[in-house]
């Protein structure tokens, strides 16, 4: 603390005076410190703040470099510099794990300045001018709650801070609502350590906890709002600044090889990045249920077909007409095209109605009929592949079966992978009951099938399409 004038006997004591009640007011058990305070990355004795020179680590007054100011009846402590993001930068300029740095934070949804501050009730709410602010989720001093001291100085544990500005009624959509759906990615449920398990190793944690915290999917330092309608491949901005893995895919149906990318890396992550962290054999997790859950193999650009999420489709000449919604053969899918929220409102895969956290409804069951609301027809046109009454649309497919079929409530599902097939060509399941083995010839093809009641079991059929 600066002392300009000279240091008469009176001032002396006046002085000492002020520091007592400093001392007491800035008692790590004080005030905004509610007791965290000395277990904090900030109050650390040996690793904590330091801005002035000859002041022990975690020192108040690195901070408060004035603490008479309160004395004054400010009712505000004195702070080095204006209580806003600038202070936390005197510190905070570098990259340190998920933070990555000034730059990138002032460019990010929450570094903008939006209007959207912390709403309260719990911790109480700050005020509109304070949005963009650090201290919307961060407290400088730690926080204590019930279970301890909360990771990170964070203001709420795990996802209960997201969703105090994300779970609806705040002037941001209502992410909230999809985790309540039956299906949907599992939380930490507010405990945290999957964030930090994440963070650290680049999610291929074997034993890791079941769990895919807002963190897993967001940086909340680094992530920005999507400024135009997304298009896959472009990686989504909101999904930046996670720990992923980078994909390289070997022969049909092999597991691709994965490389961990930490938080920090400014590389941009494609979205499927980010699921292969956990939903790859290496880094599928989840006990019994880890060997289910990862697909990445299905979609290997090597396999005979499949959803072009990782690359462009082989054949890309199908009629424009047999798909639907402006969606062309020659386009590429996101996850998220077809795991999303079902209320149309909030993208991403948090949770849907629909199982396997599906944007809509798609029937798995011989004789659940399908409908053109359903999945497959958001970018498939349902003249085409589900409507007897199509007329010509039908013939814009090579297999002219297609509507009879589906009519009949032998959806999709009974002949079809939904993300890729290794061998079959046109993602043709090879399931029971359904097609047994297939093979397309010039003509159209043929199959042997397990639902047909003739013999030989096999069918033939000659190509619609017209060329
Ligand atoms: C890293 C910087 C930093 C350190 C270190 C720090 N503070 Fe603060 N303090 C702040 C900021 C920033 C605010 C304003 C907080 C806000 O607007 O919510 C603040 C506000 C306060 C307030 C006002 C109460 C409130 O919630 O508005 C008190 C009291 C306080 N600090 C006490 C302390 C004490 C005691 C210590 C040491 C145990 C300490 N501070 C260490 C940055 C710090
Ligand atoms: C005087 C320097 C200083 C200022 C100002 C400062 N910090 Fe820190 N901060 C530190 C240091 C030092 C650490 C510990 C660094 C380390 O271990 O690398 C730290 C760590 C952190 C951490 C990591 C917590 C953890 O548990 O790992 C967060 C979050 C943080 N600061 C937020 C803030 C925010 C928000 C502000 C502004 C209100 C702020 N800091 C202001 C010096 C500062
Ligand atoms: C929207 C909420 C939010 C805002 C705003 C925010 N942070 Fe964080 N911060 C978090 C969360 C959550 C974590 C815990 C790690 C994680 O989930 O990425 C964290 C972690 C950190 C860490 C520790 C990183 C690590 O991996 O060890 C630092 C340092 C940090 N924040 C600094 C800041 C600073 C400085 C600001 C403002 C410039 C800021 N944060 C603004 C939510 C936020
Ligand atoms: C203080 C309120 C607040 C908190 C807390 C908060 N956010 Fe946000 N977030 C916003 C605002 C405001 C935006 C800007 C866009 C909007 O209004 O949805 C935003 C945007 C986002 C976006 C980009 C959305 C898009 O349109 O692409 C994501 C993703 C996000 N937040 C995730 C998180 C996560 C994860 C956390 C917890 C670590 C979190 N938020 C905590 C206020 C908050
Ligand atoms: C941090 C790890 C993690 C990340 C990253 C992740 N997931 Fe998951 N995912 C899980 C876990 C854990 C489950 C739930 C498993 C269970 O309930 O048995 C799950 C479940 C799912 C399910 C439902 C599966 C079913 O039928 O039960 C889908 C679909 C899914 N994830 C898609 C995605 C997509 C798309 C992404 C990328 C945007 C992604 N996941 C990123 C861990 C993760
Ligand atoms: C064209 C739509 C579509 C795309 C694109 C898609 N999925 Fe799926 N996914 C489905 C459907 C439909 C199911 C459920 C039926 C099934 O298992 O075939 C499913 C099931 C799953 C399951 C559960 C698997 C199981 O066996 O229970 C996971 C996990 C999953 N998807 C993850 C992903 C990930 C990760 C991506 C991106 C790399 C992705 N999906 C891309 C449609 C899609
Ligand atoms: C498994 C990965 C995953 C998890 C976990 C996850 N998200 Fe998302 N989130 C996504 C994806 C993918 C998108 C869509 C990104 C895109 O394409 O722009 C998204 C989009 C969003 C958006 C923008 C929605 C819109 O329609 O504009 C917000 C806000 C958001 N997430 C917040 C959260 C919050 C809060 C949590 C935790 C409660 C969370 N997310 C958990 C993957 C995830
Ligand atoms: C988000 C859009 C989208 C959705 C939803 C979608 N598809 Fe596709 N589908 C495509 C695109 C794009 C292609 C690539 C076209 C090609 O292969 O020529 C494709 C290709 C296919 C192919 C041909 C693959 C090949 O190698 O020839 C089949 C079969 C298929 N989809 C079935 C389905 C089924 C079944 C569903 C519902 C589970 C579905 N699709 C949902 C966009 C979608
Ligand atoms: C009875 C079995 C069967 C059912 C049910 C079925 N398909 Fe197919 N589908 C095929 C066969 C066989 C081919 C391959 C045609 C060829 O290449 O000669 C095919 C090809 C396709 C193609 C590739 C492009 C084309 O049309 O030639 C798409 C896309 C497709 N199906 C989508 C769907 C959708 C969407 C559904 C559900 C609404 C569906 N299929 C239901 C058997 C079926």
């Amino acid at each position: 603390m600066g002392s300009r004038g000279g240091t008469g006997r009176p001032e002396k004591v006046m002085r000492a005076a002020l520091a007592a009640i400093a001392i007491v007011l800035l008692a790590p058990d004080a005030g905004a410190a509610g007791g965290a305070y000395k277990e904090t990355a900030h109050g650390d004795k040996e690793q904590g703040v330091r801005r002035q020179r000859g002041v022990t680590p975690g020192a108040c007054s690195h901070c408060h470099s004035r603490p008479i100011g309160a004395v004054r009846g400010s009712g505000e402590m004195t702070l080095f510099a204006p209580n806003d993001n600038t202070l936390c930068f005197t510190c905070h300029a570098e990259t340190r794990g998920s933070f990555t740095g000034r730059a990138r934070f002032s460019r990010s949804a929450h570094g903008l300045e939006t209007g959207l501050a912390w709403p309260g009730p719990e911790p109480r709410a700050r005020p509109t001018t304070d949005g963009g602010k650090c201290l919307n989720c961060h407290d400088p001093h730690g926080v204590r709650d019930g279970a301890g001291v909360i990771p990170d100085m964070l203001r709420l544990r795990g996802e209960a801070l997201c969703l105090g500005c994300h779970g609806g009624g705040r002037g941001s959509k209502d992410v909230g609502a999809a985790f309540r759906q039956p299906y949907h990615h599992p939380l930490t449920g507010g405990q945290g350590p999957a964030t930090s398990t994440l963070r650290s190793t680049g999610l291929a944690t074997a034993g890791a906890p079941a769990a895919a915290g807002c963190s897993a999917c967001h940086n909340p330092h680094v992530e920005a709002v999507a400024a135009t309608q997304r298009r896959a491949p472009a990686p989504p901005p909101s999904l930046q600044g996670v720990a992923h893995v980078r994909v390289t895919s070997g022969a049909p149906g092999s597991e691709p090889s994965t490389v961990p990318v930490p938080a920090d890396d400014a590389t941009p992550a494609a979205e499927h990045e980010v699921c292969f962290g956990c939903h790859a054999k290496v880094t599928a997790r989840g006990g019994g249920s880890g060997a289910r859950l990862s697909v990445a193999a299905q979609f290997n650009p090597a396999n005979a077909s499949f959803h072009p999420v990782l690359a462009q489709a082989r054949s890309t000449d199908l009629d424009r007409a047999a798909f639907a919604n402006g969606w062309t053969a020659d386009r590429q899918v996101y996850c998220s095209d077809c795991h999303s929220g079902d209320d149309g409102r909030v993208r991403g895969p948090h949770g849907s109605s629909y199982e396997h956290i599906l944007k809509k409804r798609y029937p798995t069951v011989r004789g659940e009929k399908m409908v053109a609301n359903d999945l497959c027809f958001d970018c498939h046109a349902f003249k085409t592949y589900g409507d007897p009454a199509g007329g010509a649309a039908v013939d814009r497919s090579r297999f002219p079966g297609h509507a009879s079929h589906v009519a009949r409530g032998d959806g999709c599902f009974v002949c079809h992978e939904s993300h890729g097939a290794a061998t079959q060509p046109t993602l043709i399941a090879l399931r029971t009951p359904g097609i047994t083995s297939f093979k397309p010839d010039m003509q159209g093809g043929s199959c042997t099938v397990s639902c047909h009641r003739t013999a030989p079991p096999s069918a033939k059929y000659r190509t619609s399409l017209r060329r």
